[in-house]
């Protein structure tokens, strides 16, 4: 690879846009330097006050853009999702049930976009089935609203379709994920997921007035369209990362050294989200730690204990990230979960079989772990940069 680093009209440009176009099959193709970035620009453009956006389940930075634009952002994941300990295969479904009704509801002027997050990194990094994404787009297609993927992890989505549902057996995992982008307007992708790159990101989208919106403003705050905040080289690599991640025995590898960590926590007793996802293994915090309310934030407590005991860095996603503040009244999130997500082509063996020693450690004194008190928070995204301190005796 040789990285073009010239400011308009870079090589590295072309690659990359080939790359894309050639996978998503979508027309116009703009590079950011990470996915909330397309995110920003997104809802910049497409959102606003009065508007709502209705997802499988909005990925937290997501959320926090759409609200940012002055809209509203609603989850309707399938009820499975949130029944932590069943497993069933596609738990990043959204209900097309509860979909339509919502569009009636709300009136389809009113709702900008239809979101798919693939996987569904906030509940258990669970997939989506092809089933479920014609079903979305069909009824999306009906009422003239436009799906837009999330598609940080498609490979990963993708691989679960083929192993997972009915038809897709033989099917070459690029073709199916061809076949996923086809029942959307456009994807925002974060690259350092599913395009195996240490940056970078894109907004692609078919549609022309939305498209010359947002090149204005990736102009404005990420940079010149054939660069969009990220060096040429930056490009080059994703160009071959989204090659790379289609390979069926690296995503074999993949999903097995997840299931493993999986394995190890079950042994050792730690409840977790049923099945493992495509990318990190959830440990529901709210069963591990019963003896915690969630004003006292259990899987952040357990964030911290990981830390502390084996220096592991896990992220809650729970009431720090997504618990809200009525009328002065604290409001829980609908679950305390812990996220351990592997980063890709990092870790080996033996690093998994720490983390599951460190877990089997905690979890016989768990019953004499602390909750947490949150000192400082920021309105957005508070669980980046809140202060919170333990619990007194
Ligand atoms: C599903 C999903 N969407 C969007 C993002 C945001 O991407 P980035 O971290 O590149 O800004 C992430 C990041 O973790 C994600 O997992």
């Amino acid at each position: 690879m040789r990285g073009d680093e010239s400011y308009a009209g870079a090589r590295s440009f072309f690659v990359f846009e080939k790359a894309v176009r050639e996978l998503t099959g979508y027309r116009y193709i703009l590079p950011v330097h990470q996915g909330r970035a397309a995110e920003r620009i997104l809802m910049n453009v497409a959102c606003g006050p009065g508007k709502t956006v209705l997802a499988n389940s909005h990925f937290d930075t997501t959320r926090a853009n759409v609200e940012a634009s002055g809209a509203s952002a609603v989850d309707l994941p399938v009820p499975e999702a949130l029944q932590f300990d069943v497993p069933a295969p596609f738990k990043g479904d959204m209900d097309t049930r509860v979909l339509e009704s919502k569009i009636r509801e709300l009136g389809a002027g009113n709702i900008p976009m239809v979101i798919m997050t693939l996987t569904n990194n906030s509940l258990g990094g669970q997939p989506a089935s092809m089933r479920n994404l014609r079903e979305v787009s069909e009824i999306a297609r009906h009422y003239r609203i436009p799906v837009i993927l999330d598609a940080a992890r498609f490979a990963e989505n993708a691989f679960f379709i083929k192993l997972r549902e009915p038809g897709f057996a033989t099917r070459p995992v690029r073709e199916i994920a061809q076949e996923m982008f086809s029942y959307a307007a456009g994807c925002m992708m974060s690259a350092k997921k599913d395009a195996l790159v240490n940056i970078g990101g894109f907004l692609a989208l078919n549609d022309s007035v939305w498209v010359a919106k947002c090149r204005e403003l990736l102009i404005l705050t990420e940079g010149f369209p054939t660069y969009g905040g990220l060096a040429g080289r930056d490009l080059e690599a994703l160009a071959q990362g989204l090659a790379e991640i289609l390979d069926e025995h690296y995503l074999t590898y993949r999903l097995r050294s997840v299931a493993y960590l999986g394995d190890g926590l079950r042994r050792s007793g730690v409840p977790i989200v049923e099945p493992p996802g495509g990318h990190a293994v959830y440990v529901d915090a709210k069963k591990f730690l019963p003896h915690i309310p969630p004003s006292r934030y259990p899987a952040q407590t357990l964030v911290c204990e990981l830390y502390r005991t084996g220096g592991i860095r896990s992220v809650e996603i729970g009431s720090l990230m997504f618990g809200r503040s009525q009328n002065g009244t604290f409001v829980p999130a609908a679950m305390e979960l812990v996220r351990l997500a592997l980063p890709r082509r990092v870790y080996t063996q033996s690093h998994i079989d720490f983390v599951i020693e460190v877990f089997a450690d905690i979890a016989q004194r768990a019953s004499t772990l602390r909750g947490l008190r949150l000192l400082e928070s920021n309105p957005r995204l508070a669980h980046f940069t809140a202060k919170l301190e333990p619990e007194a005796v």
